[in-house]
């Protein structure tokens, strides 16, 4: 099981996390046992909008993250 943490919050939102929390719950339908989403509203990193949006793959912390690295980070686990 691979825990996704994605910020939600208002500075994330404005750079692409919706984006990236769409790819991930397409990418879940087809790996519904292995990939849990959870939806966080500010995970303290948005102090310098360079690092948003900021998502979390199991420990492993991602700023400015992009849907392709996100992706094969999840993917990395899941396989
Ligand atoms: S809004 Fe995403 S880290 Fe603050």
């Amino acid at each position: 099981m691979v825990k996704v943490q994605i910020c939600v919050g208002s500075h994330c939102s404005l750079v692409g996390a919706l984006n990236i929390l769409e790819t991930l719950e397409n990418l879940k339908e087809d790996y519904p046992e292995q990939i849990k989403i959870e939806r966080v509203k500010c995970m303290d990193r948005c102090g310098d909008i360079k690092n948003a949006p900021v998502v979390k793959v199991d420990d492993e912390l991602l700023t400015s993250a992009q849907n392709q690295v996100v992706i094969s980070k999840v993917m990395e686990r899941v396989e």
